[in-house]
């Protein structure tokens, strides 16, 4: 009878949770809200910018006149001279997953873009590190604009004079992913055996470079018309992916940089020397592709699996840093890395650059830029 009564009312507890999480969600949804909502009249100081305030294809892209920003007394003012588009931009797309942070029924921030290059045009008086004039690279929320504006002590570092506004805007969330995820995941040392799936792409042409400057062997993943492209920036073997599967051979590694994740936790093991290690970057290019569910999955049952083995299987998320753009700076300086650019666009063309990204099969980086 006791049990009865105690499952009746678990039963009637948990419908209520329910019944409070979907009227939360419901009215999260409805009152979701961003600045395209308030009418705040024509800027008095204008500079132009990509905004998306509601969420869809890059068709929802417009680029648009909002107020120039003023730095506080910590802050650098960036003309910025280029940009670099990311997937990480792709969730104008308002993935449902993503919709709890990024805004349930709108994106809370309308702005765009994370990388750029730029010159300096004004700090705030507690800065010493930086001056107008200075060419500068970094990561900002809202860098598709003219001018970006951020603290000077985080994500912003000098440009190596040697390199261009595009290739040092193309640097900042492709080759720190590389940096972070073969640096401080992957553990990697000199003389190691790596692998990087998805060699060819924004992330995994750092990869390749950054490997090498590690002085390893690398073996690069791409398909047959990238299989020069991944050979000339380093790669000392490269599979294509389109006539040979990497698990299949008889090659072990000690690091595998996965930036596609369509093979399974066996698959990788079976490759990868005693205590070696997988770090899983990425689920494939930009863009929605089929098996990207199951892609997800595979990542996170090989996480669990791998707790129980003697091989890890590793994800992060790569976070943007002053001491690694500066550490990217140097081996550009030193041409120990040289970004790889595939298309460039103009600013108002940025959907353009979007829907090129989207198809999931740049060779490098798509780079904006401003005059
Ligand atoms: N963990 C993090 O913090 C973090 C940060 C940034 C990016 N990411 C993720 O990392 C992944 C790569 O990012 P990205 O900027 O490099 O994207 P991207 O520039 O769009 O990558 C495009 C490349 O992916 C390659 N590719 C597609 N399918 C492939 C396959 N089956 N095997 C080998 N290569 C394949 C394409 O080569 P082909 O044209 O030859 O097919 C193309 O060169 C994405 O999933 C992204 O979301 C993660």
């Amino acid at each position: 009878m006791k049990l009865k009564r105690i499952l009746k009312w678990s039963v009637r507890a948990i419908l209520l949770a329910l019944i409070l999480a979907f009227l939360a969600g419901f009215i999260a949804y409805w009152r979701s809200t961003n600045d395209c909502d308030r009418n705040t009249g024509a800027p008095v100081n204008p500079m132009k910018t990509i905004v998306h305030c509601e969420y869809g294809s890059p068709d929802v892209l417009k680029l648009e006149d909002v107020e120039k920003p003023v730095p506080n007394d910590n802050q650098v003012l960036v003309r910025v001279r280029a940009a670099s588009v990311n997937p990480l931009d792709l969730t104008i797309r308002g993935p449902w997953l993503v919709r709890p942070i990024l805004g349930m029924r709108k994106p809370k921030d309308t702005r765009l873009g994370v990388d750029y290059a730029g010159t300096v045009e004004a700090v705030g008086k507690n800065v010493t590190k930086f001056k107008p004039g200075d060419e500068v690279f970094g990561g900002r929320n809202g860098a598709l604009a003219e001018y970006v504006c951020g603290l000077a002590d985080r994500a912003i570092a000098l440009k190596p004079p040697n390199m261009t506004f595009e290739q040092a805007a193309s640097v900042p969330v492709a080759a720190i992913t590389a940096l972070q995820g073969l640096r401080d995941k992957g553990k990697i040392q000199p003389g190691q055996k790596i692998l990087i799936n998805g060699a060819s792409g924004g992330v995994g042409t750092f990869a390749v470079q950054i490997a090498k400057s590690f002085g390893t062997e690398v073996t690069g993943v791409c398909s047959a018309r990238n299989v020069d492209l991944v050979r000339s920036i380093g790669a000392d073997h490269v599979i294509d992916y389109t006539k040979e599967d990497f698990t299949k051979t008889d090659q072990r590694y000690d690091l595998i940089f996965d930036l596609v994740g369509n093979h399974s936790f066996s698959e990788r093991r079976r490759i990868l020397n005693p205590n070696g290690i997988c770090v899983m970057a990425g689920i494939g290019g930009a863009g929605w592709h089929d098996g990207m569910g199951m892609r997800l999955a595979g990542e996170l049952n090989a996480y669990v699996a791998s707790r129980f083995v003697g091989e890890k299987f590793i994800t992060y998320i790569a976070s943007l840093n002053k001491a690694d753009l500066t550490m990217l700076g140097d081996l550009m300086e030193t041409g120990k890395i040289t970004p790889v650019i595939d298309r460039t666009y103009k600013l108002n063309e940025t959907a353009d650059a979007l829907r090129y990204l989207e198809q999931g099969h740049a060779r490098g980086k798509v780079v904006i830029t401003l005059d």
